[in-house]
């Protein structure tokens, strides 16, 4: 039987990443523009971590991690996010009381049910800003999050926004919405009757019309939040619509333990069921909840395959390619030497070695179908008097004799 790969994780090839790298390489300028640095972290972790930090009664924790035990027999889980292995770094390193502009990259695991923009191993681009209370850092971090936008040429996308309250208001506002909800247990659907029980702010999030329905009728959260934070989330809004479309969503809770205050998500349309590509919020407790010093906590992260299925590069720019063709006896130590100096005077063209081993005619052939501009024959004979051929391959094939240093000087300019 052949081998295949996990269900939902996918192989992700050249072609594929094409604009994977053209991605990165943007954001990265933009993460450099903002003075976010990039930290690493292990993709293995201890499995306390995550159920201390996303929460035990989150279903990242509950039903999805990918847990096992080491030879030591200690639980350890491969992440399912990168937050909580950040503020994990920063209290083992003891410098929660330091500021720090992160951002980092990689894959997540979750078990989930794979479909359309939904897999068990993705990748999330993240970045959180630690020790920074609430105020400019939201504006900072919504106005990065248009900025990868714009600059990635995403423009059909809503950002859902919404205000949590501190620890106490979400604490009472749970309690408020668990009294409403209990006598209605029965009308629920299976699984919002689990999400009552194991994480009632859930509920919220419901698919199902006759929850929703029911939830019109019920608390709001909005009346459990302080005046000063109402404030707050309505400036944000302000602030930003006239850049996008920000609204805010009082549904919008969450799936993981750790928020309090601002939380936003990014979503479109365009990607079907899955539309959230981006997510974040504030999380000040999860430091303490870690064992370490309060810390004030900020970020988001953007779920790499989704995002890119947003982007509409269509024509990757291709680099110039040129064909290197030994003909004749191949001299390998003369011709490696002629090919490294090639490489070393202009690393930004494809030097296509190894064209195939075939005679002079099919190696030609062969970098016009490998799309090669041009192409550099080392033959024998013109090696003993130092010279090299150099072909156009767009111009009828059109050539000279040159030196291997004029070859060089040729190579340089392309
Ligand atoms: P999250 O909302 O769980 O937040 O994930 C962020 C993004 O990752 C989602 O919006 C989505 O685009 C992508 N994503 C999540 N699960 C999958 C999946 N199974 N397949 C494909 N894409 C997925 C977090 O992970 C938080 N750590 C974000 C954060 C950072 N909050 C504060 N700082």
């Amino acid at each position: 039987m052949k081998i295949q790969s996990l269900r939902g994780m996918p192989d992700l090839f050249p072609e594929d990443l094409d604009k994977w790298h053209i991605f990165e390489s943007k954001l990265s300028k933009i993460f450099h523009s903002f003075g976010t640095r990039e930290i690493r972290t292990p993709l293995l972790e201890s499995t306390e971590l995550f159920s201390r930090s996303v929460g035990n009664s989150s279903d990242i924790v509950n039903k999805e991690l990918y847990s096992f035990l080491d030879r030591n027999e200690e639980s350890i889980s491969l992440r399912p996010e990168g937050s909580a292995s950040v503020i994990r770094a920063i209290i083992q390193k003891k410098q929660e009381q330091e500021k720090h502009k992160l951002w980092y990259q990689g894959p997540m695991f979750r078990y989930e049910r794979p479909q359309k923009g939904r897999f068990r191993q993705f990748h999330q681009v993240g970045v959180e800003y630690l020790g920074f209370e609430e105020g400019i850092s939201e504006y900072e971090l919504i106005s990065m999050v248009l900025q990868i936008n714009r600059i990635i040429g995403i423009s059909n996308y809503i950002i859902k926004i919404n205000h949590l309250g501190d620890k106490i208001a979400k604490e009472s506002f749970s309690k408020s919405l668990v009294s409403f909800l209990q006598p209605h247990t029965n009308e629920l659907h299976e699984k919002d009757q689990a999400r009552l029980k194991s994480n009632p702010l859930r509920v919220l999030d419901s698919k199902e019309k006759s929850t929703q329905e029911l939830l019109e009728h019920g608390p709001k959260f909005q009346d459990f939040i302080s005046e000063e934070s109402k404030n707050f989330l309505q400036n944000l809004v302000d602030t930003y619509s006239d850049h996008c479309d920000i609204q805010i969503d009082q549904s919008l809770v969450r799936g993981l333990d750790y928020y309090t205050g601002i939380v936003f998500e990014a979503v479109s349309h365009e990607l079907g069921a899955q539309d959230a590509f981006l997510g974040g919020g504030r999380y000040d407790n999860l430091s303490k909840q870690l064992g370490g010093k309060e810390m004030f906590s900020i970020g988001f992260a953007i779920g790499v395959e989704r995002i890119i299925e947003l982007l509409s590069i269509k024509d990757v720019k291709k680099s110039l390619k040129v064909g290197f063709i030994v003909a004749g006896e191949q001299n390998n130590k003369k011709t490696y030497k002629i090919a490294d100096d090639l490489r070393s005077s202009n690393n930004s063209i494809i030097l296509d070695t190894f064209l195939s081993e075939g005679s002079l005619k099919s190696q030609l052939r062969k970098a016009n179908k490998n799309n090669c501009t041009h192409a550099i024959i080392v033959g024998d004979n013109e090696l003993k008097n130092n010279q090299i051929i150099w072909k156009y391959l767009s111009r009828d094939g059109e050539q000279e004799l040159l030196s291997l240093k004029e070859v060089i000087e040729k190579y340089t300019n392309l």
